[in-house]
């Protein structure tokens, strides 16, 4: 049986980082993640995603504070913890995987991120306010289209603690077999 033991090391020890430096991420680095995102699959292979790459810190600045005013949990706190590039991803309305599509990319986003040293976390708050006049009038300049809708965002920094502080245990998540 073929097995890469670094991949699947990669996908068992990739964790959610909460804590970033302030250290912009080199645009190629961002550049290679959204690769990785765009070869995800997608159903059909409709290659839907629209993946917007958001390093301007005043448009960061606005989505925290637009989350923050919006989203009662999100009060007076920064909802991408202060990573300082934000990954946002779109998908077609019409598109019947979008939500699922996005998932693939942001899993593989993930993984690049990490294997690149870098640390990452999925943001749903944008997802949340898809349909916010306020939120899409920040992402109109940007190419935002009343066809589209957010579907995902991730937050990318250089992690301020570690990087694989240990996998998170898997208590949830049962597997059942039919053999
Ligand atoms: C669909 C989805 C939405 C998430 N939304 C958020 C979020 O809004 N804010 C956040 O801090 N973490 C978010 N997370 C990260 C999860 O909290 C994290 O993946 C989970 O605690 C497991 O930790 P791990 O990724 O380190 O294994 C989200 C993860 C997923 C898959």
């Amino acid at each position: 049986m073929y097995r890469d033991p670094k991949f699947l090391d990669l996908i068992h020890n990739r964790r959610s980082i909460r804590e970033y430096t302030a250290e912009p991420v080199y645009r190629e680095a961002l550049a290679a993640i959204v690769e990785a995102g765009r070869y995800a699959p997608s159903g059909m292979n409709r290659q839907m995603t629209t993946f917007y790459i958001i390093t301007d810190q005043k448009l960061l600045q606005a989505i925290s504070e637009l989350v923050s005013g919006k989203l009662p949990p999100f009060a007076g706190r920064d909802c991408r913890y202060g990573a300082p590039a934000l990954i946002l991803l779109t998908n077609k309305k019409e598109n019947p995987s979008a939500l699922q599509d996005s998932a693939c990319a942001m899993e593989n986003m993930m993984l690049a991120a990490c294997a690149m040293g870098l640390g990452s976390r999925w943001i749903n708050q944008p997802y949340k306010l898809s349909d916010d006049p306020d939120l899409r009038a920040l992402l109109a300049p940007l190419g935002l289209t009343d066809a589209d809708r957010v579907t995902a965002s991730l937050s990318v920094g250089h992690p301020a603690g570690e990087l694989f502080p240990g996998p998170k245990p898997r208590t949830g998540n049962p597997v059942v077999w039919a053999e």
